[in-house]
Protein backbone atom coordinates (compact mmCIF):
# COMPACT_ATOMS: atom_id res chain seq x y z
CA UNK A 1 0.00 0.00 0.00
CA UNK A 2 3.01 2.43 0.42
CA UNK A 3 3.31 4.28 -2.95
CA UNK A 4 6.73 3.35 -4.31
CA UNK A 5 8.58 4.66 -7.65
CA UNK A 6 11.00 3.28 -9.77
CA UNK A 7 12.86 5.34 -11.95
CA UNK A 8 15.67 4.52 -14.27
CA UNK A 9 18.44 6.38 -12.88
CA UNK A 10 19.32 8.56 -10.09
CA UNK A 11 19.26 11.54 -11.95
CA UNK A 12 15.93 10.91 -13.59
CA UNK A 13 13.99 10.43 -10.27
CA UNK A 14 16.08 13.40 -8.90
CA UNK A 15 14.39 15.62 -11.56
CA UNK A 16 11.25 14.62 -10.43
CA UNK A 17 11.49 15.40 -7.27
CA UNK A 18 13.01 18.72 -7.87
CA UNK A 19 9.83 19.51 -9.87
CA UNK A 20 7.37 18.33 -7.12
CA UNK A 21 8.94 20.67 -4.79
CA UNK A 22 9.17 23.35 -7.74
CA UNK A 23 5.20 23.19 -8.36
CA UNK A 24 4.79 23.87 -4.95
CA UNK A 25 6.95 26.61 -4.66
CA UNK A 26 5.06 27.96 -7.56
CA UNK A 27 1.39 27.49 -6.64
CA UNK A 28 2.47 28.84 -3.20
CA UNK A 29 3.63 32.11 -4.91
CA UNK A 30 1.15 32.36 -7.50
CA UNK A 31 -1.48 32.71 -4.02
CA UNK A 32 0.92 34.99 -2.63
CA UNK A 33 2.23 31.96 0.34
CA UNK A 34 5.44 30.83 1.36
CA UNK A 35 6.30 27.79 0.71
CA UNK A 36 8.34 25.36 3.78
CA UNK A 37 10.16 22.87 2.98
CA UNK A 38 12.16 20.20 5.18
CA UNK A 39 15.25 19.27 3.77
CA UNK A 40 17.60 16.05 4.37
CA UNK A 41 21.80 16.19 3.65
CA UNK A 42 23.73 13.20 2.37
CA UNK A 43 24.28 12.02 -1.15
CA UNK A 44 20.89 11.45 -1.54
CA UNK A 45 19.38 14.87 -2.27
CA UNK A 46 22.71 16.16 -4.16
CA UNK A 47 21.32 15.95 -7.50
CA UNK A 48 17.43 17.27 -6.64
CA UNK A 49 19.21 20.14 -5.62
CA UNK A 50 21.44 20.42 -8.47
CA UNK A 51 17.86 20.42 -10.43
CA UNK A 52 16.34 23.37 -8.38
CA UNK A 53 19.51 25.53 -8.79
CA UNK A 54 19.07 24.67 -12.40
CA UNK A 55 15.56 25.37 -12.62
CA UNK A 56 16.58 28.84 -10.49
CA UNK A 57 19.43 29.62 -13.02
CA UNK A 58 17.36 28.53 -16.03
CA UNK A 59 13.76 29.09 -15.73
CA UNK A 60 13.44 31.77 -12.59
CA UNK A 61 12.66 29.54 -10.09
CA UNK A 62 12.51 32.29 -6.52
CA UNK A 63 13.71 30.71 -3.03
CA UNK A 64 12.22 34.01 -1.99
CA UNK A 65 9.44 32.83 -0.19
CA UNK A 66 10.36 29.86 0.83
CA UNK A 67 11.47 28.58 4.44
CA UNK A 68 13.41 25.68 5.27
CA UNK A 69 14.04 23.36 8.34
CA UNK A 70 16.88 20.91 8.17
CA UNK A 71 16.38 17.45 9.09
CA UNK A 72 19.27 17.50 11.54
CA UNK A 73 22.90 18.39 12.56
CA UNK A 74 25.69 16.47 14.12
CA UNK A 75 26.22 17.56 17.39
CA UNK A 76 28.67 18.74 18.36
CA UNK A 77 29.65 20.78 15.11
CA UNK A 78 30.53 24.12 14.53
CA UNK A 79 28.38 25.55 11.56
CA UNK A 80 31.66 26.69 9.62
CA UNK A 81 32.89 23.17 9.64
CA UNK A 82 33.44 21.98 6.76
CA UNK A 83 31.16 18.39 7.57
CA UNK A 84 28.55 20.71 8.98
CA UNK A 85 25.08 20.40 7.59
CA UNK A 86 24.98 23.96 7.44
CA UNK A 87 28.16 23.94 4.98
CA UNK A 88 26.78 20.94 3.12
CA UNK A 89 23.14 23.06 2.57
CA UNK A 90 25.49 26.25 1.36
CA UNK A 91 27.80 24.50 -0.89
CA UNK A 92 24.89 22.24 -2.58
CA UNK A 93 21.79 24.77 -2.58
CA UNK A 94 21.86 27.89 -0.57
CA UNK A 95 24.41 29.21 -1.90
CA UNK A 96 23.19 29.14 -5.64
CA UNK A 97 19.72 30.50 -5.36
CA UNK A 98 17.78 33.52 -4.07
CA UNK A 99 17.23 31.99 -0.76
CA UNK A 100 17.18 35.01 2.17
CA UNK A 101 19.37 33.01 5.18
CA UNK A 102 17.21 34.36 7.50
CA UNK A 103 14.67 31.96 6.53
CA UNK A 104 16.64 29.04 7.00
CA UNK A 105 17.39 27.12 10.11
CA UNK A 106 18.81 23.84 10.90
CA UNK A 107 19.69 22.43 14.31
CA UNK A 108 22.25 24.27 15.62
CA UNK A 109 25.57 22.00 16.60
CA UNK A 110 26.97 24.28 19.26
CA UNK A 111 24.66 24.77 21.86
CA UNK A 112 25.31 24.10 25.40
CA UNK A 113 23.66 21.14 26.63
CA UNK A 114 21.67 22.19 28.54
CA UNK A 115 20.52 24.46 26.32
CA UNK A 116 19.62 21.74 23.52
CA UNK A 117 15.95 20.85 24.89
CA UNK A 118 14.36 24.00 24.64
CA UNK A 119 15.99 24.79 21.40
CA UNK A 120 14.73 21.34 19.67
CA UNK A 121 10.77 23.08 21.54
CA UNK A 122 11.34 25.64 19.52
CA UNK A 123 12.33 24.18 16.44
CA UNK A 124 9.21 22.35 16.53
CA UNK A 125 7.34 25.72 17.53
CA UNK A 126 8.67 27.37 14.63
CA UNK A 127 7.73 24.99 12.37
CA UNK A 128 4.06 25.27 13.09
CA UNK A 129 4.37 28.83 13.58
CA UNK A 130 4.73 29.04 9.61
CA UNK A 131 1.66 26.60 9.12
CA UNK A 132 3.62 23.04 8.75
CA UNK A 133 6.19 21.29 6.44
CA UNK A 134 4.73 21.34 2.77
CA UNK A 135 7.02 18.81 1.40
CA UNK A 136 9.61 16.64 3.58
CA UNK A 137 12.59 15.07 1.36
CA UNK A 138 14.13 12.10 3.05
CA UNK A 139 17.39 9.67 2.68
CA UNK A 140 17.55 6.52 4.45
CA UNK A 141 20.31 5.30 6.67
CA UNK A 142 21.64 1.94 6.04
CA UNK A 143 20.82 1.24 10.11
CA UNK A 144 16.69 2.32 8.46
CA UNK A 145 17.10 5.79 10.29
CA UNK A 146 15.21 8.97 8.55
CA UNK A 147 16.84 12.12 9.65
CA UNK A 148 18.91 10.84 12.51
CA UNK A 149 16.25 8.92 13.84
CA UNK A 150 18.30 5.91 14.79
CA UNK A 151 16.94 2.21 15.62
CA UNK A 152 14.82 2.60 18.86
CA UNK A 153 13.32 5.95 17.93
CA UNK A 154 9.59 6.22 18.68
CA UNK A 155 6.83 6.99 16.22
CA UNK A 156 5.73 10.37 18.47
CA UNK A 157 9.13 11.55 18.82
CA UNK A 158 9.71 15.03 18.36
CA UNK A 159 13.00 17.09 17.98
CA UNK A 160 15.53 16.12 20.20
CA UNK A 161 19.26 15.21 21.13
CA UNK A 162 19.91 11.80 19.83
CA UNK A 163 23.07 9.31 20.16
CA UNK A 164 24.11 7.78 16.66
CA UNK A 165 24.63 4.07 15.63
CA UNK A 166 28.04 2.52 15.20
CA UNK A 167 26.74 1.95 11.86
CA UNK A 168 25.82 5.37 10.81
CA UNK A 169 29.12 6.64 12.35
CA UNK A 170 31.35 4.43 9.78
CA UNK A 171 29.04 5.68 7.36
CA UNK A 172 30.18 8.91 8.06
CA UNK A 173 34.02 8.29 8.95
CA UNK A 174 34.77 9.24 4.77
CA UNK A 175 34.04 13.02 5.70
CA UNK A 176 35.65 13.19 8.79
CA UNK A 177 38.81 11.12 8.11
CA UNK A 178 37.93 8.00 10.22
CA UNK A 179 35.34 7.03 12.68
CA UNK A 180 36.78 8.31 15.72
CA UNK A 181 36.13 11.71 14.35
CA UNK A 182 32.78 11.36 13.71
CA UNK A 183 30.56 13.16 16.55
CA UNK A 184 28.47 10.77 18.65
CA UNK A 185 25.53 12.49 19.11
CA UNK A 186 23.18 14.52 16.47
CA UNK A 187 20.18 16.44 16.52
CA UNK A 188 17.11 16.35 14.60
CA UNK A 189 13.70 16.00 13.83
CA UNK A 190 11.68 13.57 15.24
CA UNK A 191 9.42 10.88 13.04
CA UNK A 192 6.50 12.60 14.59
CA UNK A 193 7.93 15.84 13.24
CA UNK A 194 8.34 14.76 9.83
CA UNK A 195 4.50 13.14 10.33
CA UNK A 196 3.37 16.28 10.22
CA UNK A 197 4.69 16.83 7.00
CA UNK A 198 2.12 17.41 4.48
CA UNK A 199 4.04 15.56 1.61
CA UNK A 200 6.53 13.32 2.42
CA UNK A 201 9.49 12.07 -0.18
CA UNK A 202 11.51 9.02 0.71
CA UNK A 203 14.35 8.63 -1.79
CA UNK A 204 17.13 6.00 -2.08
CA UNK A 205 19.13 5.32 -4.84
CA UNK A 206 22.31 2.17 -5.31
CA UNK A 207 22.48 -1.12 -4.82
CA UNK A 208 23.70 -0.67 -1.26
CA UNK A 209 20.20 0.61 0.10
CA UNK A 210 18.37 -2.02 -1.63
CA UNK A 211 18.08 -4.03 1.56
CA UNK A 212 16.85 -1.44 3.66
CA UNK A 213 14.47 -0.12 1.25
CA UNK A 214 13.39 -3.91 1.27
CA UNK A 215 12.91 -3.60 4.76
CA UNK A 216 11.23 -0.23 5.18
CA UNK A 217 8.92 -1.30 2.36
CA UNK A 218 8.09 -4.55 3.32
CA UNK A 219 8.88 -5.69 6.68
CA UNK A 220 6.93 -5.64 9.81
CA UNK A 221 6.22 -1.79 11.12
CA UNK A 222 9.21 -1.70 13.72
CA UNK A 223 11.53 0.52 16.10
CA UNK A 224 14.14 -1.33 14.88
CA UNK A 225 13.89 0.28 11.21
CA UNK A 226 12.29 4.08 11.85
CA UNK A 227 11.25 3.78 8.34
CA UNK A 228 8.81 1.38 8.72
CA UNK A 229 6.78 3.59 10.77
CA UNK A 230 6.59 5.69 6.84
CA UNK A 231 4.01 2.56 6.12
CA UNK A 232 1.45 4.55 8.73
CA UNK A 233 1.48 7.92 6.92
CA UNK A 234 -0.88 8.82 3.83
CA UNK A 235 1.42 11.29 2.52
CA UNK A 236 4.39 9.59 2.23
CA UNK A 237 5.51 8.39 -1.65
CA UNK A 238 9.52 6.26 -2.13
CA UNK A 239 11.32 7.49 -5.21
CA UNK A 240 14.04 4.65 -5.86
CA UNK A 241 16.37 3.63 -8.82
CA UNK A 242 15.96 0.58 -10.35
CA UNK A 243 19.20 -0.31 -7.86
CA UNK A 244 17.51 0.53 -4.97
CA UNK A 245 13.87 -1.32 -5.93
CA UNK A 246 16.03 -4.81 -6.83
CA UNK A 247 15.04 -6.52 -3.58
CA UNK A 248 11.58 -5.55 -3.84
C1 LIG B 1 22.76 10.75 7.02
C2 LIG B 1 21.64 11.80 7.21
C3 LIG B 1 20.33 11.28 6.74
C4 LIG B 1 20.55 10.65 5.39
C5 LIG B 1 21.35 9.37 5.55
C6 LIG B 1 21.74 8.71 4.24
O1 LIG B 1 23.24 10.24 8.19
N1 LIG B 1 21.49 12.34 8.53
O2 LIG B 1 19.39 12.35 6.69
O3 LIG B 1 19.33 10.33 4.80
O4 LIG B 1 22.45 9.54 6.38
O5 LIG B 1 22.88 9.29 3.69
P1 LIG B 1 23.24 9.20 2.16
O6 LIG B 1 22.21 9.98 1.43
O7 LIG B 1 24.60 9.84 2.04
O8 LIG B 1 23.23 7.77 1.80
Amino acid sequence: KLPVSIYKDEMTASIKVANRIAVVIKEKDAKGEKTVLGLATGATPVNVYKELIRLHKEEGLSFKKVITFNLDEYYPMKPDATQSYVAFMKENLFDHVDIDMMNVHIPNGELAEEQIFDFCANYEKKITAHGGLDIQILGIGRTGHIGFNEPGSAPNSGTRLVTLNDLTRRDASRDFGGKENVPKKAITMGVGTIFKAKQIILMAWNQKKASIVKKAVEGGISADVPATYLQLSDNVEFILDIDAASNL
